[in-house]
């Protein structure tokens, strides 16, 4: 992603101090070492924003934020990191080194394309409030005038070449306006406009620029598409964008987004005050959109259309989303609704209901198997407990597991512990991190364990100590985020030979960022012991674990299987290794 090097983006932290930058947008106090204010992420009385001169940190106690100085800048004026960077490039006088992709031919042509885009919305904005049966339409439709604001919502003539004209009167070409999808050519090379007598829906990238239309038609009757979308071009990728996710994100305060499929879903929501709300662009959702999502969010609410269609784009849309990092629910309507057409029959607080019931992805899933398969006979009951089982398998979650575990035992008559042992041998080859992430998942991580991971990435932060006076490595590490952050150091390190906390810390993703300021900012020195003792606790815990998943895997494989005799050696070597351990006294 970067175009600019390390020592570029170290320069601008550097020459920006944090507590400067962010008094330009929240008024901060001096308490003790550091600076105190309210966040400007969430709604609070009390000051619980904190700002670190010394670690050129940010954190909120309260809502968990936190980051370095263009991890603030991109949070706070919803801009990308390199924007951050320019922004912040700009308020102390540094001239990037000039990134060559401004200068080329493609960077150029894309400034051109949104600013074409920007005033064909416009004008097609302007041709709405002098058209009768547009306007019909619109109010037919219930969407209000600040609607019709927020959206950019307008629309084109019913001619075959106003847009076209619109634009040669500004001197733009003719292929400018076929490539950006405008205009098209016939096969007697004539050029008209691509839309025609439809309400124009601006589609806006995430930096809030149009990158192309959807127009509706007025009458459901009339020929052609219902919807038509501006074709993909070098700014306008479908798989990729999302309908109004410009907006979705500024609503900070929610953890999720909702899903729905259709333009006038998302705009009847907003309209009734449900903002984060997106929509794909009239194609399958992908991978892309899920890793787009999860950006910003933690939980994505999928509530497509109630009819079959939707169905199985629900279904579709859980197997893309199950590979990402979000949790995902699902709401569905009856047969016949969409989430437009029911907010306007049953009402927005019914929809909201239905928001705080929304089924887990296995719940769903589970229901539409129940739908499908007869559990009446015995037959029906095996194939339901075969699905049910590869749909729980999804979950990493013990407890997730657990509890489904013992729905479908109630169900299904077989006991819950057997459903379980099912669930778990599916997965011998993949019992390694299974089980890692179960281990750390229990919550279980005894306290002298996270305590001594915790004092080891804090002195070497805190340059106590170097990543070659470590024997332990990242596999010592029980908690995800630490490991992330210990990998971090070590790259850095060995990159840099430097420890600069806030550019490891913007290395991070953001929930592993507002972990690590989270600690750095609680943290309190006393808590330090000596490096042997700490790592002589990780090696102690690191054993314990691998004791259990050997354990665990010679439960789950035939006892005449070949690697049998080699998982008790390792399994002793490990016993021997923690009574060892153990014997030392402490620090
Ligand atoms: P309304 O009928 O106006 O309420 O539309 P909707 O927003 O409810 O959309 P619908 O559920 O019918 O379709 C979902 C999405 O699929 C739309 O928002 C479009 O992006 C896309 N879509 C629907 N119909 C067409 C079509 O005929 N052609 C293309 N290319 N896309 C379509
Ligand atoms: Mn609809």
């Amino acid at each position: 992603m970067a175009r600019y090097s390390e020592e570029v983006i170290q320069n601008v932290i550097e020459s920006n101090d944090i507590v400067d930058v962010i008094s330009g947008y929240v008024s901060l106090k001096k308490a003790g070492n550091s600076y105190k204010g309210k966040c400007p992420f969430h709604n609070e009385k009390t000051p619980s924003f904190s700002v670190s001169p010394d670690k050129q940190l940010y954190h909120c106690f309260g809502c968990g934020v936190g980051g370095n100085v263009i991890t603030f800048m991109m949070e706070i004026e919803n801009i990308s990191f390199l924007e951050a960077l320019e922004l912040l490039a700009d308020r102390v006088g540094i001239t990037l080194p000039k990134n060559q992709s401004e200068n080329n031919e493609k960077y150029q042509k894309k400034e051109q394309f949104y600013e074409i885009n920007r005033n064909l919305a416009n004008y097609y904005f302007l041709n709405l409030k002098h058209n009768h049966e547009a306007m019909a339409y619109i109010n037919h439709r219930g969407i209000n005038q600040d609607t019709i604001m927020t959206f950019g919502i307008g629309y084109a003539l019913n001619a075959w070449r106003s847009a076209y004209s619109f634009f040669k009167k500004k001197g733009i070409s003719n292929e400018t306006l076929v490539e950006n999808g405008i205009v098209i050519k016939n096969d007697q090379q004539k050029y008209y406009d691509r839309f025609r007598n439809r309400i124009m829906i601006p589609i806006l990238n995430s930096r809030g620029k149009i990158i192309g239309f959807g127009g509706r038609i007025l009458k459901d009757d009339e020929h052609g598409p219902k919807y038509l979308n501006s074709p993909d071009s070098i700014i306008f990728s479908k798989g990729t964008e999302l309908f109004n996710l410009n907006n979705a994100k500024k609503n900070i305060n929610s953890d999720s987004f909702i899903i729905v499929e259709g333009y006038m879903d998302v705009i009847a929501l907003y309209q009734f005050g449900i903002k984060n709300v997106v929509a794909a662009l009239g194609t399958a959702f992908t991978m892309y959109h899920a890793k787009l999502l999860s950006r910003y969010v933690k939980e994505i609410i999928l509530c497509f259309d109630g009819d079959s269609a939707g169905e199985k784009a629900t279904q579709r849309a859980i197997q893309v989303l199950s590979s990402s990092s979000l949790s995902i629910k699902v709401i569905r309507l009856d047969t016949t609704e969409d989430p437009d057409s029911f907010i306007r029959k049953y009402g927005i607080e019914k929809y909201k209901t239905k928001i705080k019931n929304a089924m887990t992805a296995i719940e769903y899933q589970l229901m539409f198997e129940k739908r499908n398969i007869s559990l009446k006979t015995n037959d029906g009951k095996l194939k339901y407990i075969d699905h049910a089982i590869q749909i729980i398998r999804q979950s990493s979650s013990s407890a997730e597991r657990e509890l489904y575990s013992k729905l479908v035992a109630k169900e299904s008559g077989v006991s819950a512990k057997v459903i379980y042992q099912m669930i778990m041998n599916h997965q011998q080859q993949n019992i390694i991190p299974e089980l890692k992430s179960v281990i750390a998942q229990e919550n279980n991580v005894p306290k002298a364990y996270l305590q001594a991971q915790e004092s080891i990435i804090m002195d070497l932060l805190g340059q106590k100590i170097l990543i070659s006076d470590l024997s332990c490595n990242e596999d010592y590490y029980s908690e995800g985020f630490l490991r992330n952050v210990f990998i971090s150091i070590k790259d850095f390190w060995n990159n840099s030979q430097k420890i600069s906390l806030p550019l490891i810390a913007g290395q991070l993703d953001k929930s592993d960022q507002e972990k690590l300021t989270a600690l750095v900012m609680n943290y309190s020195e006393n808590k330090n012991i000596d490096l042997k003792e700490n790592e002589r606790i990780l090696r102690l815990f690191y054993n314990i674990s691998e004791i259990r998943r050997i354990k665990i895997k010679l439960k789950t494989i035939e006892s005449t299987s070949p690697e049998v005799s080699g998982l008790l050696n390792q399994l002793m070597a490990l016993k021997k290794q923690v009574d060892d351990v153990q014997e030392v006294p402490n620090g």
